[in-house]
């Protein structure tokens, strides 16, 4: 049928990949740039979807860096951190919805969808004017990158996109690194801008990810993934989902898992083509969304329609 030949397949292989993604894939796994050399077992036989959900949840430590932690614990990052945790910050959500920013978002029709949600994550420079019929308006937390608020040209200091909802930032750490050590030598020196930012926006929350959970994830994607996956931190895409799902009851993903609508156009607020985008280079992006196939509660149908997934909150789960 069209559902099955068009919906994410959960056991998608790199060897599907077209030759220049497979060649991309396999120059990380020489570089090795994070030094990661988790060789630890392999899931042979698949984890139940209930399994896989609880390590999850109790292996991936989602938390912000705190003034009481490490190298932070400063009078100076005292003025900049912010005093409350993110959960103190923002309660708990029934329904949460994640707009990762593919292209197969355009002339979706989300928007209103998006909207009914009780808080939305959208990433990076995704914008919503102008988007708002397939995207929505709401902005509830924004996850970016480390580059993005490191680099002058996107223009992070001054747009006011940024202004609206929770910031966290991320940046990705060595795999065995201890905070201090990440904190000398960030992948993107993006602490000076944080700082910049926070000094010019002292009411808006701001956190940066604790950068330990990226490997937690990280190992949990390897483990259940048959082939040796890149060995970069997870996509914005791939946080954001674990980050909602510590917070809400219940995280709908859009567009992570392509609908119908699939397309290699990069970004719905871009022309930019790039397979890249939604089958990935430097993240390990396949195994992110064969995993996120492997534990959605919702329907293969509504994946196909709306490029809808549905996971459950951690706080709901018996494990
Ligand atoms: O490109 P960017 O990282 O800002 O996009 C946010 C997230 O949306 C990505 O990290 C990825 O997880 C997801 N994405 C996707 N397919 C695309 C574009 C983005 O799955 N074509």
């Amino acid at each position: 049928s069209l559902l099955s030949v068009n919906v994410w397949n959960e056991d998608s292989s790199s060897k599907n990949l077209i030759p220049r993604l497979q060649k991309v894939k396999n120059n990380y796994l020489s570089m090795n740039k994070y030094n990661v050399t988790y060789k630890g077992q392999r899931n042979t036989a698949k984890l139940s979807p209930e399994k896989l959900l609880c390590q999850l949840r109790d292996r991936v430590n989602v938390t912000m860096i705190h003034g009481s932690d490490g190298p932070f614990n400063t009078s100076e990052w005292q003025l900049y951190l912010p005093r409350k945790n993110l959960s103190q910050e923002v309660g708990h959500f029934r329904q949460c919805a994640v707009v990762s920013s593919a292209g197969s978002l355009k002339s979706s029709h989300l928007g209103p969808e998006i909207d009914a949600h009780d808080a939305v994550l959208r990433f990076n420079g995704a914008p919503t004017i102008g988007f708002q019929n397939d995207v929505g308006e709401k902005t509830t937390v924004r996850l970016v990158n480390s580059q993005l608020v490191t680099v002058e040209e996107q223009k992070f200091l001054t747009d006011t996109l940024y202004n609206t909802g929770i910031l966290i930032v991320w940046d990705p750490a060595p795999y065995h690194a201890e905070i201090h050590e990440w904190y000398r030598k960030p992948d993107y020196s993006f602490f000076v801008n944080y700082k910049a930012y926070r000094s010019r926006h002292r009411e808006q929350p701001f956190y940066i990810l604790n950068p330990k959970m990226q490997w937690q994830l990280w190992d949990i994607l390897q483990e259940n993934s048959l082939e040796e996956i890149q060995p970069n931190p997870p996509s914005s895409g791939m946080l954001g989902i674990v980050i909602m799902m510590t917070l809400c009851d219940e995280v709908n993903v859009y567009e992570f898992l392509p609908s119908k609508r699939r397309t290699d156009i990069c970004h719905y607020y871009q022309r930019y083509h790039d397979r890249a985008c939604t089958m990935g280079a430097y993240h390990p992006l396949l195994f992110e969304k064969n995993l996120v196939k492997h534990i959605n509660q919702g329907q293969n149908e509504l994946i196909y329609t709306h490029g809808k997934v549905t996971l459950p909150g951690f706080r709901n789960m018996h494990c």
